[in-house]
């Protein structure tokens, strides 16, 4: 098979599992936006939450936006109070109507402008102020070159999420296991009983099950490798959900903390029954936008 097969392969592929079911597709458009007006980031990306209120991002780009509650929340939460304006895209057709339809609900409709592409094939004339794309890169055929594709939109700030490899590996095989030997309904209800979040909505947990479990494409990092990519790319670190978002202080010493993450899944999914997906976030800067934080 030729690159250009398999590339399109890989893009064909993924496209076509989110046009089945969305990723974070609640039951109904009114859910998702009652979850949405409920939520701001402050609990779960404090880093991202305190940029986004500092006044100092008016525009950002997110990068596989799918059915669209972090552009509607950023817009709802920030927007008006903080004059945060939000371009959004996403290849998948069937997320980004639901995605409309949710900022309709909210009212925010004006403040996200919604745009259906490949990621490797967008381009803009003006870079923003920040780039955000969680869960997205790691999806596609190659991680790194997407990252470098899109992190050029960005003039001061990236904020990424992507599979942690060594936390990820120990969740992969349980239900790798269990698909095997009991079939996909044991693995779904395995699933239901550890993600004690998304249960209570029939969609949005069938969204989840199928994105965690089931995904035609997905690869694996670690902060140490794509902190050689920031370095390329002239970005700095600034913060990482592998340290609960402290201060780095010495960077080898956060390192060796997600290496430690392999044996803190195990002992999450395996041991206590509690939800470990192995995901990890970061946020890094253009330099001169580090010295200004
Ligand atoms: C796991 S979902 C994450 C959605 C959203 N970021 C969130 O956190 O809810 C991955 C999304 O990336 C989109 N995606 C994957 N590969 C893409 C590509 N090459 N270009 C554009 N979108 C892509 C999918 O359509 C899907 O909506």
């Amino acid at each position: 098979m030729s690159n250009e097969e398999s590339t399109g392969d890989v893009a064909a592929r993924v496209r076509t599992f989110y046009e089945s079911l969305p990723f974070n597709q609640h039951d109904s458009a009114k859910d998702a936006a009652r979850s949405i007006r409920a939520h701001d980031l402050e609990s779960s990306y404090p880093d991202l939450h305190e940029l986004l209120a500092s006044g100092r991002i008016s525009s950002v780009l997110e990068i596989g936006c799918g059915a669209g509650w972090l552009a509607a929340t950023i817009a709802h939460h920030y927007g008006e109070q903080h004059g945060v304006d939000v371009a959004a895209i996403d290849f998948c057709a069937r997320a980004l109507s639901r995605a409309r339809i949710v900022a309709e609900e909210l009212r925010v409709g004006d403040r996200i402008s919604f745009v259906q592409s490949d990621l490797f094939e967008y381009e803009r004339d003006e870079p923003v102020d920040l780039v955000i794309s969680l869960g997205v890169l790691h999806h596609t055929r190659d991680c790194e070159a997407a990252f470098r594709h899109v992190q050029r939109f960005a003039r001061d700030h990236v904020y990424i999420g992507l599979y942690h490899a060594p936390g990820r590996l120990p969740f992969l095989e349980m239900f790798r296991a269990i698909l095997e030997s009991e079939g996909e309904d044991s693995a779904f209800e395995r699933y239901r009983q550890l993600d004690g979040i998304h249960a209570g909505d029939s969609t949005l947990v069938r969204s989840w099950f199928r994105d965690q479990v089931l995904h035609p494409h997905e690869t694996q990092h670690t902060l140490r490798e794509v902190h050689a990519w920031l370095e390329s790319c002239e970005l700095q670190l600034d913060s990482t959900s592998i340290n609960r978002f402290a201060k780095i202080q010495d960077l080898d010493e956060v390192f060796a903390l997600e290496d430690a993450f392999a044996e803190r899944s195990r002992q999450s999914n395996l041991v206590e029954g509690r939800y470990f997906p192995g995901f990890f976030t970061l946020l890094a800067s253009r330099p001169q936008a580090q010295r200004a934080r």
